[in-house]
C-alpha cells in the first residue's frame, strides 16, 4: 500500500519539501526533492553532528539546485544518492526513503 507524502506542486518553490513520517510512534524528518533526475526523499539528519540540514523552510538546494547543502557546517550532499562530496562528513551518506510518482502525488515505495 503507498502512502502519499506530498504533491509535485509542494515541490515547486525551492525543488524540496519538509515533512514529517510517523510509525510506531517515531517521528522522522524528512525532506523529498525534486529535480531532472526524479523524485527522492532523504531524512533531514545530517551525518556530520545529527542537526536538521536546513536553517529556512524548505531550502536544501544550493542556488544552482544541483547540490544539497547542510547550512550548519557547509557539507554537500549529491542529490541522487545522498553521499556527502565535500565537508565535514564526506563520504557519508543521507539516509534514503523510496519514494516514487504516481501521477501528481509523491509516495513512499
Ligand atoms: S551538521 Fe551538517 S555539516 Fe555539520
Amino acid at each position: 500500500m503507498s502512502r502519499a507524502l506530498c504533491s509535485l506542486a509542494d515541490l515547486g518553490a525551492t525543488g524540496a519539501k519538509e515533512i514529517v513520517l510517523t510509525k510506531d510512534g517515531a517521528r522522522y524528518p524528512v525532506f523529498v526533492i525534486k529535480d531532472d533526475a526524479g523524485v527522492r526523499a532523504f531524512e533531514n539528519i545530517c551525518p556530520h553532528v545529527r542537526l536538521p540540514l536546513n536553517a529556512a523552510e524548505d531550502v536544501f538546494f544550493d542556488v544552482t539546485r544541483t547540490i544539497l547543502v547542510c547550512v550548519n557546517h557547509g557539507a554537500h550532499f549529491d542529490p541522487v544518492t545522498g553521499v556527502c562530496l565535500r565537508g565535514p562528513c564526506k563520504g557519508e551518506r543521507l539516509r534514503a526513503f523510496p519514494v516514487t510518482l504516481d501521477g501528481d502525488a509523491v509516495v513512499m515505495g
